[in-house]
């Protein structure tokens, strides 16, 4: 039995910011921006929940599996940037929905989120106890930035994206692997409320998102190349039978140094992180549904998702669509 993507959806916010717009409000340029990440616009959050961005690309899933929302017995969401530390954005999800019928939950696993959401999927559904599962991947990161750190705000967008997934006997997730370093995790951080009680407090300060950036390059040009060749041995398959890859869309230069390293040309790398920037644990998802929209993929190719990111974690898995 194997755990089959069958609807793809996805949201992004209504204000495209561009490279020369923030080199309006901050010392940058799109000269800058663009040569070091391939970055030249991302949608900003102005008006928009995470919740309500979750929910349009959810229903799009939804429609295109054919899924009726009391069918869903399952709902996973990979985010960081929910609307609330609780409710869930998953149970969130759950009640905008309607989906009465599911048990929710939400996975932070940071820009890896979708890919461990995924593989959490896939176990339930390999146990029998689910069969008809909604994972969404999806971040407001804008409002966890620091506007005057110019070395990490130009970097991220918004965003959301879903699959359903449901046991299908021929196609679907063939190979996965992922993975976790948290002795590394101070490469990419960003503190939650510190310890405030009347026998304990400390200064309130909200803390924002701080990131080494090249240890974080590094680490994502060694380990992704590593996790896609275990998740391609899992499923007996090489790089050649691979029709695309879609990776985690944090910068075209992770992109191309990782095509090159597996030996593999850049146009099997579909990338939408020129328009979006790097939204995240919602990346993978919303690039996903972009290129099964332009009908980029067909019954039976063989693609793999990958995903790295704050922990430090990785993930990367091998599907037959
Ligand atoms: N505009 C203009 N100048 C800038 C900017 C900016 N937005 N940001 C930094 N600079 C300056 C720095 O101040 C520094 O100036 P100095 O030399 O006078 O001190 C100079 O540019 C070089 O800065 P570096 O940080 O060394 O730049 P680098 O070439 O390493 O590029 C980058 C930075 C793009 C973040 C790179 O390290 C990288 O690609 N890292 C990969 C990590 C990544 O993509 N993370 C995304 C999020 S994490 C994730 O998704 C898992």
């Amino acid at each position: 039995m194997k755990t089959r993507i069958c609807g793809t959806g996805s949201l992004l916010p209504e204000q495209t910011v561009t490279n020369d717009d923030l080199s309006k409000i901050m010392d940058t340029s799109d000269e800058w921006i663009k040569t070091r990440t391939g970055i030249r616009a991302r949608h900003l959050a102005t008006k928009e929940t995470l919740t309500g961005l979750a929910v349009e690309a959810s229903k799009q899933a939804m429609d295109e599996a054919g899924i009726l929302p009391e069918q869903i017995d399952m709902i996973l969401a990979a985010t960081l940037s929910a609307d609330n530390i609780f409710p869930s954005l998953s149970c969130e999800l759950q009640r905008e929905l309607g989906a009465v019928n599911a048990t929710a939950f939400d996975i932070n696993a940071a820009c890896s989120g979708f890919l461990f959401a995924l593989h959490t999927a896939d176990a339930y559904i390999k146990t029998g106890r689910y069969k008809t599962i909604l994972v969404v991947g999806g971040e407001i990161l804008s409002k966890m930035l620091d506007w005057n750190d110019r070395s990490t705000c130009v970097l991220f967008g918004d965003g959301a994206g879903a699959v359903i997934v449901k046991a299908d006997e021929e196609c679907g997730i063939l190979g996965i692997s992922q993975g976790s370093d948290g002795a590394l995790g101070e490469a990419l951080l960003c503190e939650n409320r510190q310890i405030n009680n009347p026998f304990a407090s400390n200064p309130v300060e909200l803390s924002y998102t701080k990131m080494n950036g090249q240890a974080v390059y590094k680490f994502a040009v060694r380990t992704v190349p590593k996790t896609i060749h275990e998740a391609l041995k899992e499923a007996g398959l090489t790089v050649e039978d691979i029709q695309l890859f879609v990776l985690h869309q944090a910068n075209i230069r992770i992109i191309e140094s990782v095509a090159k390293r597996l030996k593999v040309p850049m146009d099997k790398f579909p990338t939408n992180l020129q328009d979006c920037g790097n939204i995240s644990a919602g990346s993978v998802p919303i690039l996903l549904d972009e290129i099964n929209r332009k009908g980029m993929l067909h019954k039976g190719d063989k693609i793999v998702l990958a995903g790295f990111g704050g922990g430090l974690t990785w993930g990367a898995a091998v599907l037959s669509w």
